[in-house]
């Protein structure tokens, strides 16, 4: 796993592999938005091997020249590259960069394909000759591409893990959504387990590429004052919040066929659920790491038609405000039908199993258009025993509660209780408790902002690291839980709208209100930041 820390601090990430990179869907949305920046500054940071190469496949018209100039202005336009484009790095990013024209469809792209891999290699040394390939296009494509290349024999199979650690090498990085169900996904499983084996295979949800979302292990396995605490004997519930506030930009077509279930508890939620409450690994290698994740989510209570209407509530935006300006609503949008059922927000809870977390309640949510863009994990711990205070006091006495703030502003905070100062009320009953919090800062005391994780992803790809990337049992196992969600939402009423701007259908807070609980304000100024 390279140390993702901020660029120029201490800690120093391994370089990646020599390789080609070949990019499929080199013009698309996620390519001149994500992968191009963080391509550029791992150029910046000296992290691509000097023999890396770049090969964009695309269907527009372009020639390698003017497709190096696309990545130019990609990333003149990019929000994250940090400043103008630097040349050298640019140049260490495009050196001998080539372009694949073609349809994915057409069986001869492939062939142009390999012919331009054959002779970029034919000037490196046979171990060098490493292929990483970018699938950034529509899910409907993966089989048919995936069956391009290893026809034409441009991705090679590879037996055994250490096969796929030795050059030359051959990776697939797959974009999210994996699969639409469990069927799906599982016969798209099947399809590159024939064709690749499992090390070569990367599935990627970002969300476990950011820093703040790895920290949650390092946070619990490398402090020991954490761990004895995280467990029903302490915390009363969970909470992992997903907010938007975008709407669907454009890709009103996809999310008609996905909505927030398929689109993020089936992946990001899921992840962030297994890895807040997997048991600690034996290591911290790729495999380890990810038995314990799929060992937490079998562990997940699974849902039928009862439990499904006692624990999911389902929202879908209408009009509203984000920041002052008014927006429409989700069956307004473009390729969304106007009576769309599709859920753009959902809120769940979820029971785990096991030893540790039997009976404590995690409160998941996720939603587009609502009042602040946040991730956040919050844990709340049980009451402290009340007896040492009068009744005002314990009434008002706040639980202790750790809040894993993802993004934005990303940090932890521990808020617990402390006496408010004044002489007056000296150590007596009648002393006046406050809230207050500890809070560690990405900002202040790493002096920066994480490393995105498309950067973080990609270096793991090309040095062979798929901790960070799903494995084929973890991406079932989660379609496991949410299919019949899924599948009751596609069948279910219109779900409750809620108004743009706002924390959701009232229903979700129903969910908690039940249990005695409310959810921990999404607005930075309503949560006291
Ligand atoms: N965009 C994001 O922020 C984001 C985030 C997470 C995951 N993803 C996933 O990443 C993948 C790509 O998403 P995207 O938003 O980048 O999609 P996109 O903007 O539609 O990009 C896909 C690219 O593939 C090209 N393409 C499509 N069909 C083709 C064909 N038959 N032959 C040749 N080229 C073809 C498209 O060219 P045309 O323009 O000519 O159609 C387009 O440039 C999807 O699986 C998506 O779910 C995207």
């Amino acid at each position: 796993m390279s140390a993702p820390v901020a660029s120029g601090a201490v800690a120093r990430r391994e370089t990646g592999d020599d390789c080609t990179l070949v990019l499929v869907g080199a013009l698309g949305d996620l390519a001149r938005r994500k992968l191009y920046p963080a391509l550029y500054r791992l150029a910046v940071d000296g992290l691509l091997s000097p023999r890396f190469r770049l090969v964009g496949v695309e269907r527009l018209p372009h020639d390698d020249a003017s497709y190096a100039k696309a990545i130019g202005e990609a990333l003149a336009s990019a929000t994250d590259t940090g400043g103008p484009v630097d040349p050298a790095a640019f140049e260490r990013l495009t050196r001998g960069v080539r372009y694949v024209r073609g349809d994915l469809t057409d069986a001869s792209l492939y062939g142009t394909l390999c012919a331009t891999l054959e002779s970029i290699e034919s000037t490196v040394p046979t171990d060098s000759r490493n292929r990483l390939f970018y699938l950034a296009i529509p899910p409907s494509l993966f089989l048919r591409v995936v069956e391009g290349l290893s026809s034409c024999g441009a991705a090679p199979r590879t037996h055994t893990a250490e096969e796929a650690q030795q050059g030359p090498w051959t990776r697939l990085i797959i974009e999210k959504p994996f699969g639409r169900d469990l069927a799906s996904a599982r016969a798209l499983n099947t399809a590159l387990l024939t064709r690749f084996s499992e090390p070569q295979l990367y599935r990627i949800d970002h969300y476990l590429g950011k820093e703040t979302v790895q920290n949650i292990l390092a946070f619990r396995f490398a402090n020991a004052i954490f761990e004895p605490l995280w467990n029903r004997g302490s915390i009363a519930h969970i909470q992992i919040t997903v907010a938007e506030t975008v709407g669907v930009e454009g890709r009103g077509g996809y999310y008609e066929e996905a909505g927030v279930l398929r689109d993020m508890f089936q992946n990001h939620l899921m992840q962030l659920l297994a890895t807040t409450a997997m048991e600690p690994p034996g290591t911290m290698s790729a495999a380890a790491v990810r038995d314990e994740k799929v060992k937490l989510l079998r562990a997940v209570r699974h849902f039928d038609a009862v439990s499904i209407a006692e624990n999911l509530a389902l929202g879908q935006y209408g009009t509203g405000s984000i920041d002052g300006t008014p927006v429409p609503a989700y069956a307004a949008e473009p390729s969304v039908k106007p009576d769309s059922r599709t859920p753009t927000f959902a809120a769940l809870r979820v029971f785990v199993d096991n030893w540790r977390w039997e009976g404590v309640p995690f409160y998941l949510r996720s939603g587009k258009r609502l009042a602040d863009r946040v991730s956040e994990i919050v844990i709340r711990f049980r009451r402290a025993p009340g007896v040492l205070w009068p009744a005002a006091e314990r009434d008002t006495m706040r639980p202790n509660q750790l809040a894993l703030r993802i993004q934005p502003d990303e940090g932890i905070t521990l808020g617990f209780q402390a006496k408010r100062p004044g002489a007056e009320l000296a150590l007596s009953p009648e002393m006046e408790l406050a809230p207050v919090s500890m809070r560690f800062s990405y900002e202040r005391d790493f002096g920066g902002q994480p490393v995105p994780a498309y950067e973080t992803l990609l270096l793991d790809a090309m040095i062979g690291d798929a901790t960070l990337f799903a494995r084929s049992d973890e991406v079932e196992q989660a379609w496991t839980i949410v299919d019949p969600l899924a599948a009751a939402a596609d069948a279910g009423p219109r779900p409750e709208l809620y108004a743009a701007g706002t924390s959701g259908p009232p229903s979700a807070a129903d969910l908690l209100a039940r249990d005695g609980f409310a959810w921990h304000p999404l607005t930075l100024a309503a949560a006291g930041r």
